[in-house]
Order: C-alpha cells, then sequence, then structure tokens
C-alpha cells in the first residue's frame, strides 16, 4: 500500500489524515525465533485443541446461520473468568467481546470518541491507541512519564484536570515498558477523571502476569472506569482473537450501538468458551512464563546491562553500546527477531521457551557488550 502522498491516486478519496500513515505491524519473518510481538510461546496443550476440534466438528454445520449476535454466552463466561481471578460480582452486562482487544478499543472510540473528545495518554506506552484514536477521528494528546517510564500518578492527576480529556488511556502493566500501575494509583486516576467527566480506559492485556490488583476491582466504586483485556496473551490464543472489556453496563450498551452487527463469529466464540473451560491448564503455562521472565531479567542484568523491571511477558533493556537498530539487525542476523520499539537505546524482548530464551541471552553475551 502507498505511504507516501504523492503515491495516493487521485480518484481514492483517502482522509486527508490518514495519507501520511503507513499500515501498523511487526515484521513476520519465517524461520527465526519469534520474540517480538508478545505471544505466548505455548502451543495449545493437546487436551485444549482436542476440545476446540471437537466443537468445531459440532458447529460446522451451522455455520449457514449468523453468529449469536451479542455472543451472550461467552460475555457470561468471560465474567464468570473475571469474578474468579478478582472476586468481583460481574455478569454478562458487564462485558463485551470482540475480535481482539484492539477491536475493543476501536468500538470504543467509535462510540465515545470522535472529534470534540480528546483522548490523553501516557507515553511511551501501545502505539496502537493513537493510531485508533486517528482512524477513529479523535484527537489525541501524550502525556509524558519519569525517565524511567513509570507514571508520575500526581503529575497525570494535574494533566487530566488541566486537560479535561474524554477520554483517559492507561495501560497496566504498560507495552512496552513493562512496569505496572498500583491499584492506589488508578483509583487517584480514576477520581481525576471523574472530577472533568472523563472515562478511565485501563488497557490490562498483560494482566495475569502481574501482581498489581487489577481495576475491574474498581468499577463498583467508579463508573467511569473501563478495563480492557485479551485472551491474546495468558490464554495463548493470539490467533483467535479474542479481547474483551468490563464496565458498567451503560458502557456495554454503548459498544452494542457502534459494533458491527455479528462482529464475532460462531467458530470464534465457540473456540473463546473451550479455552475458558481449559483456562486452569493455560493459567499455569503463566506461571512458567513469569519465571522465565526474571530469569532472562536476572541475566540480562548479569552481562552488565539494564532492564526495566516488568510485570508482564516482555522485557525492555539497555544499556548495550551500539544503536538499537544495529543491534536489533544482528540479532535477526542470528535467527531471533526482537522489537526495536522505537525508542533510542532500548530493545524489546518478548519471554519465549526455555530454549529461545538460551538463545536469545547467547546472543546477547555475545552481541551486546
Ligand atoms: C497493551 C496492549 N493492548 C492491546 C493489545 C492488542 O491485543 P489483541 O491481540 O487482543 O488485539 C496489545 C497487543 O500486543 C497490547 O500490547
Amino acid at each position: 500500500m502507498p505511504a507516501d502522498n504523492e503515491l495516493w491516486p487521485a480518484w481514492l478519496p483517502i482522509r486527508s489524515e490518514l495519507r501520511e500513515l503507513k499500515p501498523y505491524g511487526a515484521p513476520q519473518i519465517a524461520n527465526v525465533i519469534h520474540l517480538n510481538t508478545n505471544e505466548n510461546p505455548f502451543e495449545l496443550p493437546k487436551a485444549v485443541a482436542e476440545a476446540l476440534r471437537a466443537r468445531i466438528e459440532v458447529i460446522a454445520s451451522s455455520l449457514n446461520r449468523y453468529p449469536d449476535r451479542d455472543a451472550a454466552t461467552l460475555r457470561t463466561d468471560l465474567a464468570n473468568y473475571i469474578n474468579l481471578a478478582a472476586g468481583t460480582d460481574f455478569d454478562l452486562n458487564n462485558v463485551w467481546a470482540a475480535n481482539g482487544s484492539n477491536e475493543i478499543l476501536q468500538t470504543l472510540l467509535l462510540a465515545c470518541g470522535g472529534v470534540d473528545s480528546l483522548v490523553l495518554g501516557f507515553t511511551p506506552s501501545y502505539s496502537v491507541h493513537p493510531l485508533i484514536a486517528k482512524i477513529t477521528g479523535t484527537p489525541w494528546k501524550s502525556g509524558s512519564r519519569n525517565a524511567d517510564f513509570t507514571l508520575d500518578a500526581p503529575a497525570a492527576v494535574l494533566e487530566i484536570s488541566t486537560i479535561a480529556p474524554a477520554l483517559v488511556f492507561i495501560t497496566t502493566p504498560n507495552n512496552p515498558t513493562g512496569n505496572a500501575l498500583a491499584i492506589n494509583e488508578i483509583r487517584e486516576l480514576a477520581i481525576a477523571a471523574l472530577n472533568v467527566g472523563a472515562l478511565l480506559v485501563v488497557d490490562e492485556a498483560y494482566q495475569e502476569f502481574s501482581n498489581e490488583l487489577s481495576a475491574v476491582t474498581l468499577i463498583s466504586e467508579f463508573p467511569n472506569i473501563v478495563v480492557t483485556r485479551t485472551m491474546s496473551k495468558a490464554f495463548a490464543f493470539a490467533g483467535a482473537r479474542v479481547g474483551y472489556l468490563i464496565a458498567r453496563p451503560e458502557v456495554i450498551d454503548a459498544m452494542l450501538i457502534a459494533r458491527l452487527p455479528y462482529h464475532l463469529s460462531s467458530l470464534t466464540q465457540a473456540a473463546a468458551q473451550v479455552a475458558l473451560k481449559h483456562q486452569s491448564e493455560l493459567q499455569a503455562e503463566v506461571q512458567i512464563l513469569i519465571a522465565e521472565r526474571n530469569r532472562i531479567a536476572a541475566a540480562i542484568i548479569a552481562l552488565g546491562l539494564s532492564v526495566i523491571p516488568s510485570s508482564a511477558n516482555f522485557l525492555l533493556f539497555t544499556g548495550f553500546r551500539k544503536s538499537a537498530e544495529l543491534l536489533w539487525q544482528e540479532f535477526l542476523d542470528g535467527g531471533v527477531l526482537i522489537r526495536d520499539v522505537g525508542l533510542p537505546g532500548y530493545l524489546r524482548v518478548t519471554v519465549g521457551t526455555a530454549a529461545e530464551n538460551d538463545h536469545f541471552l547467547a546472543l546477547l553475551q555475545r552481541l551486546a557488550p
């Protein structure tokens, strides 16, 4: 797709604000170790794959029919999953599901964004947030972080109060930095947002890897908190595309207005329900990844480099003398694809299997000092 203004043909009425954009996406390269998109490295356990096959066989003959438009059973299962983890009391009226949390965020901004609704986010953070804002015609403002990428909660509260946005986005654990907010910090942001009539959107894509309490526990107190989640990471289900949102029922009603009819296929709904049934097997792998994350972090530090403390399934590291671009290329030449997130002097690595992580660490030892 042409990204250059000159290359868009005169007959194509692409919106002027999109003309300078390039399609988003990390490189997809064959025959290398993929540690660049924060996927879960484990294939689905045999029992889960078997159960999926059996379920698809059952629903295959009814694919002539549209899916349950409102995905009621899946939303109930997701509410139960959250309640079990967080001790909350949600039901399907508090949950909305879609094709990945990216679609959740886009639908949310279709419903609550737009030209008159400023979004405030604290960068560096998930780079798709400002992109979705742009695509939905919603103005975006970047708030700041500390030099070590932690969020200065009192400064953020001040920014919310003075800027008075319609929506505030926070990501915790944050991508690409890995650090998480404490629940009392989220509460402070929620109060500030409520005072200016803003929604606080908490992107918890990596929550299962964190020890901090989820923001879902604040929803009964704060109507303006919306939490987005995904099955792409902890459930090893990125290819199935399932994300969801937890919020007050009024937010779900707004999502129902903005969603496309039949947006979530019968196959996706059924697959997600099977994965949720097998949550304990899948969650066991999260513990392995946390242990591997801590092992890699210690090894990076032992090499004399620095790493941002991570509550997610990836690590942002620094302290190498080469440019990030050069080191990224050298890693690729050595057969490991990591992520240059555009922060000078930093690279991000996703936690892989033990063997993949060993390969990464061996390369790091050879290339980085
Ligand atoms: C912070 C954050 N939010 C959302 C997503 C999107 O996840 P999904 O696969 O559910 O669209 C990602 C993916 O990497 C992410 O890092």
